[in-house]
């Protein structure tokens, strides 16, 4: 009797939001999201259709996802998208999943390039699902963007988007080691890499689902960064710009570090809208 009895979208809702209710904040938000996603209709469609009845298929991969959700598995990594800048991006646990704290570098991107009309030449290092790169090739249809990272497998999904946005013809993929051995010069050099402290990292629950690659930092998490830097003095235009997401506690570190390899060049931090410091500017 039990397995004939069939389950209604309001009831599968209202269940299973309060299942994940005791984990996540956005249980309600969540629930709604997988469902879209397995039945492949939009929103208003669930609000319109509380009766339809789940087919027993798609009840059991409702519920699979439902437990995965409860494990710590990113929601983006289940429906394989997440939003960034009002754009939808393609994501694989290969790529980190874009954050809204790197909108903060593309805003500041955006002001930069519409000052300063003819500098053109933007190197994402680092583009993991081409978050950056693409966005503001995007906005700029004259930005001519080198998109470079180190794993391939998070190349072939930045490539993926660039062709679904339409913004492939604007920029060139490249798999590198940052920019060792590249020659080409830059207006912007736009970078959000791993910034983590190996200690910290080991604490937190992002490295149990996202790519270690995209998170390690090495031991004070300025490995990378300490080595962008350096090779950005051959890098960077006249009149050019370097820009950085840092860590929260890397404040006061990474300007000093600047100061050292990059000396006589301005330096400026800005944070976000919760007042925590976020981005790494550097200018002549
Ligand atoms: C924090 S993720 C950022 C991804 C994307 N730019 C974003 O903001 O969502 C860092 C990226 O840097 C890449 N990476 C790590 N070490 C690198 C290196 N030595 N050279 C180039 N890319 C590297 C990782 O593979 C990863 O995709």
């Amino acid at each position: 009797m039990g397995m004939m009895t069939k389950t209604k979208i309001v009831d599968w809702l209202s269940e299973s939001t309060k299942l994940l209710a005791e984990i996540s904040e956005l249980a309600s938000l969540e629930t709604r999201v997988i469902l879209c996603h397995v039945l492949d209709k939009p929103r208003e469609w669930l609000v319109l259709h509380p009766d339809f009845e789940l087919e027993q298929r798609q009840l059991d991969l409702l519920n699979l996802m439902i437990t995965r959700l409860q494990t710590g598995e990113p929601l983006p990594y289940l429906v394989g998208k997440q939003a960034f800048f009002g754009l939808e991006f393609k994501v694989t646990p290969d790529v980190l999943i874009p954050r809204p704290e790197t909108e903060l570098l593309i805003e500041e991107c955006i002001s930069w390039l519409e000052e300063h009309p003819a500098k053109r030449k933007l190197a994402d290092i680092g583009t993991g699902s081409g978050a950056i790169a693409i966005t503001l090739a995007d906005r700029f249809e004259d930005l001519d963007v080198t998109a470079i990272d180190i794993s391939a497998k998070a190349l072939d999904i930045a490539i993926q988007n660039a062709d679904l946005l339409n913004v492939a013809h604007q920029i060139k993929f490249t798999q590198n080691d940052l920019l060792e051995n590249i020659v080409d010069r830059y207006d912007v050099i736009a970078a959000n890499l791993p910034y983590i402290p190996t200690q910290k990292l080991n604490t937190l629950t992002v490295a149990r689902y996202e790519p270690v690659l995209a998170l390690d930092g090495g031991q004070d998490g300025l490995g990378i960064i300490n080595r962008l830097l350096q090779q950005s003095r051959e890098h960077l235009k006249p009149g050019g710009m370097i820009i950085l997401e840092i860590e929260e506690g890397q404040f006061e570190s990474a300007p000093i570090l600047a100061d050292t390899l990059l000396p006589g060049m301005k330096k400026s931090i800005i944070n976000d809208l919760a007042n925590h410091p976020r981005i790494l500017k550097i200018m002549v």
